[in-house]
């Protein structure tokens, strides 16, 4: 009656389950964590203070905020373990690769989480999480530019140190707050989104009583492709094709409506969205303002909404419902941060930490929850008897 899929218990058995924690219309261009639109916590919120709505279903107060952050920030620093793990990696690899070996390291350097209570373990593991997925991915790209691994020093603030381990070696000075703030409200932009391809796959791998680490670890791989997040990387790639043919967007577009190329406008179109993406929209706007910050021109902001003006107004496009998704412009910012095209997915990734973490405890928790074994339609041969190979022609 309230138009909600009906709820199979076998879960994975039916293409929908039950959550309470994000809401989307697609066609209507909605996102609401818990009831809150995503335009007023982008506008008004924090990481940190979605990352405890997503898990706890409230806005914290102050003292529970307080408590939240400590108790947060308290973790941001890694076992020596993983300095070493991350610098195993050749330079050369895919960061996304070193980011999921180094979560699904996280048991073996902190087995203390799974020697508690099962609530107690359970909240100790959702903020070590939290806390150590920045200072790791930072510690990737430190690897990748040779540089050394910082301590984490979280006197600073959350995402100022995330930023100052990240790329304080490889710039000048301090970032402002305009774009501390950029970077905070990218990663409530991102912070969850239903039953998304990587969320499943946490779901999924969850079910079958796997801990909140390997389960995360999975969705990582997940949201790797791409398809999902690897698609802020492929639109970098595919903004610098257009430029360096001369800028000639409306090549690309014909291009890409000549399916037989395979080519995709890479960050537009999207399984649930049938509209604007609303994230999309918040990120647009605030690419100009962050460059303006970094004093950074960025011919490729030009040249996105060229882009995006040009299929917009195109059948092709308006016919199949296809709009900028959440992808399309993160990338510049990143870019003008300082960021290299291969670390957008895992910035999506420290983004996306709070949403895993909160759509795994709720289905632990979901009593109707059963593991994932999605059924299938056989269409394979009928029964037929085993021919020894000497018999064979
Ligand atoms: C994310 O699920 C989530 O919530 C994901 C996400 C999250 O927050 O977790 O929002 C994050 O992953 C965003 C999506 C990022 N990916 C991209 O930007 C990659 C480019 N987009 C496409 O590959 C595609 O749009 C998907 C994968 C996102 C969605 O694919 P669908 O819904 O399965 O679309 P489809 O393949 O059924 O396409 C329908 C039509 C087809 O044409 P026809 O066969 O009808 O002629 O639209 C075409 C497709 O060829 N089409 C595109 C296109 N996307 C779909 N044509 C050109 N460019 C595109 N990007």
């Amino acid at each position: 009656d309230t138009g909600v899929v009906t709820y199979d218990p076998g879960f994975m058995n039916t293409a929908a389950c039950r959550s309470e924690i994000t809401y989307i219309d697609g066609d209507a261009g909605i996102l609401r964590y818990r009831g809150y639109p995503i335009e007023q916590l982008a506008a008004r919120s924090t990481y940190l203070e979605v990352s405890y709505l997503l898990a706890k279903g409230e806005l914290p107060t102050p003292a529970q905020y307080e408590a939240f952050e400590t108790r947060v920030l308290r973790h941001t620093h890694v076992h020596e373990g993983f300095r070493a793990l991350i610098r195993a990696f050749p330079r050369t690899a895919h960061p996304m690769a070193i980011v999921s070996s180094a979560i699904s390291a996280l048991p073996g350097f902190y087995p203390e989480v799974f020697e508690t209570s099962d609530d107690e373990a359970e909240e100790l593991a959702s903020i070590l999480l939290l806390a150590k997925t920045p200072t790791i991915v930072a510690y990737v790209l430190n690897h990748v530019n040779g540089e050394e691994m910082l301590d984490a020093e979280p006197s600073h603030g959350f995402i100022e140190d995330f930023l100052r381990l990240a790329l304080g070696q490889s710039r000048e000075g301090e970032f402002g707050p305009e774009v501390v703030a950029a970077m905070d409200m990218l990663f409530v932009l991102h912070a969850d989104h239903e039953q998304n391809c990587s969320t499943a796959t946490v779901r999924a791998v969850g079910s079958a009583d796997t801990n909140l680490f390997l389960s995360v670890a999975a969705g990582i791989n997940a949201l790797s492709g791409p398809k999902h997040g690897g698609a802020n990387e492929a639109v970098l790639s595919m903004l610098e094709e257009i430029r360096d043919t001369h800028g000639d967007a409306g090549s690309f577009v014909t291009k890409v409506k000549d399916k037989a190329s395979g080519a995709r406008l890479m960050g537009f179109g999207h399984r649930v969205y049938k509209n604007y993406d609303p994230r999309a929209a918040i990120v647009k706007e605030a690419t100009d303002s962050v460059l303006k910050a970094l004093g950074a021109r960025d011919e490729l902001l030009d040249l996105a909404m060229g882009l995006e003006e040009i299929a917009l107004s195109d059948e092709y496009f308006v016919q199949r419902k296809l709009y900028p998704n959440v992808d399309f412009y993160t990338g510049l910012i990143y870019r003008a941060m300082g960021f290299p095209t291969s670390m957008f997915t895992p910035l999506f990734a420290v983004g996306r930490t709070p949403g895993w973490i909160a759509q795994w405890r709720e289905m632990m928790h979901d009593p109707a929850t059963k593991i994932a074994r999605p059924r299938q339609v056989y269409t394979g041969p009928d029964e037929r008897d085993f021919v020894a190979l000497s018999e064979r022609r």
